[in-house]
């Protein structure tokens, strides 16, 4: 299959740039997109022929749901039921926005795209080329992060051609995303909502809203192999670099003379190793292969550039990977998550 590649300014675009894509969307076809999160690989929510394209571009189990998107609150009411207050008031607050809530999906919405499941994940996204495209095809958008099964999420067009060329009809290119990790999932079908995946929106901030919220274990400790996961997907390996990725944790001045013995250690074996360290601690390692995440003073900018250097050790294919830890409260939560995964909850304690 050949990909169209299509670049949009989400500062300046018309409707019109985005007839090709909703021809595509309309007529059953895959176009990955932009959103605030991270890029989506869209598809008709509601045709169970787009769900399995989906699917097999990825290489995705498809007992794993997808999150349909939508760009006005009647869309909700249209996908799913039992919508309470509390789902009501945080839509008020974060949508459109980074938030994904979980409902007793309609009858109209296919099982191919909730992974058997008799609930339906549903988001607003708050990008305006996600949005645009959704309004402008009049359709649903089922749209699982853009990357292979198992890679880091992709927060550039240059990932999405990486894993999509030539398994989807287009990417449409809107340059960097503006979060870089996905949206914060609550479960709603709950009395106290139950956060499944944590994201830019945290539970201090859903709780201003609606008062109690609780998390789920699996979100910061391995899941235990006999229990089923609330999120199919938090099972599976994911955001995992192919090199051997662990998380150093402890006080930051013995955290880099770890890190460093380890290198030298690893170095001396003859094998690639690298260094994932915030911007205050980097000039510390004794290593060539130091990457940057950002600054431990503004969370947001370690969010955007985690998956950003989870590829990039795949490009200068680090063997062994050794990370710094960061703060497990708000923001902070969000991204342990995301290392931890992708680490396969490899932490080393000094
Ligand atoms: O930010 C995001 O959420 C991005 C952008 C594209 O919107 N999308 C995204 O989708 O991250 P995906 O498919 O990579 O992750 C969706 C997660 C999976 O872990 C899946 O298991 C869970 O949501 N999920 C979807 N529907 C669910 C349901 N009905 N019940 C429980 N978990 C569900
Ligand atoms: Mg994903």
């Amino acid at each position: 299959m050949k990909t169209i590649i299509q670049k949009v300014n989400p500062e300046c675009f018309g409707d019109g740039e985005l007839e090709k894509a909703c021809d595509i969307l309309k007529g059953g076809g895959l176009v990955a997109f932009p959103t605030e999160t991270v890029y989506g690989l869209g598809g008709d929510a509601l045709s169970p022929e787009a769900a399995h394209k989906i699917y097999e571009a990825k290489g995705r189990p498809s007992d794993n749901p997808l999150i349909v998107h939508i760009a006005d609150m009647d869309s909700l009411y249209d996908v799913a039921g039992q919508i309470g207050k509390k789902a009501v008031a945080l839509a008020e607050a974060f949508w459109p926005g980074p938030l994904t809530m979980i409902f007793p999906k309609r009858a109209k919405v296919p099982v191919s795209t909730t992974g058997g499941l008799d609930t339906v994940a549903v988001r607003m996204p708050v990008h305006p080329v996600a949005a645009a495209l959704i309004r402008c095809s009049g359709i649903y958008i089922a749209a699982p992060s853009a990357n292979t099964s198992g890679r880091p999420s992709p927060t550039k067009a240059e990932h999405v051609i990486e894993d999509m060329d030539g398994r989807v009809d287009m990417i449409l290119d809107g340059g960097p995303v503006g979060i870089g990790i996905e949206s914060t999932i609550v479960d709603m079908t709950e009395e106290t909502p139950i956060i499944l995946r944590p994201g830019y929106i945290t539970k201090e901030n859903m709780e201003k809203i609606i008062g109690a919220v609780d998390i789920d274990p699996a979100v910061l400790t391995e899941p235990k192999k006999d229990v089923a996961a609330k999120a199919p997907g938090m099972k599976y390996r994911h955001y995992a670099p192919k090199g051997k990725l662990a998380i150093v944790e402890g006080d930051s001045m013995k955290v880099i003379e770890k890190i460093n013995m380890l290198v030298r250690e690893r170095e001396r074996e003859g094998k690639k190793a690298a260094v994932i360290a915030a911007k205050e601690s980097r000039e510390f390692y004794r290593c060539s292969e130091v990457y940057c995440i950002g600054s431990r003073k503004n969370e947001g900018s370690i969010a955007a550039g985690l998956y950003d250097i989870l590829r990039q050790m795949d490009h200068i294919g680090a063997e062994y990977i050794y990370a710094e830890s960061f703060a497990e409260d708000t923001l902070g939560q969000a991204i342990m998550n995301r290392m931890l995964k992708a680490a396969g909850y490899n932490r080393i304690k000094v």
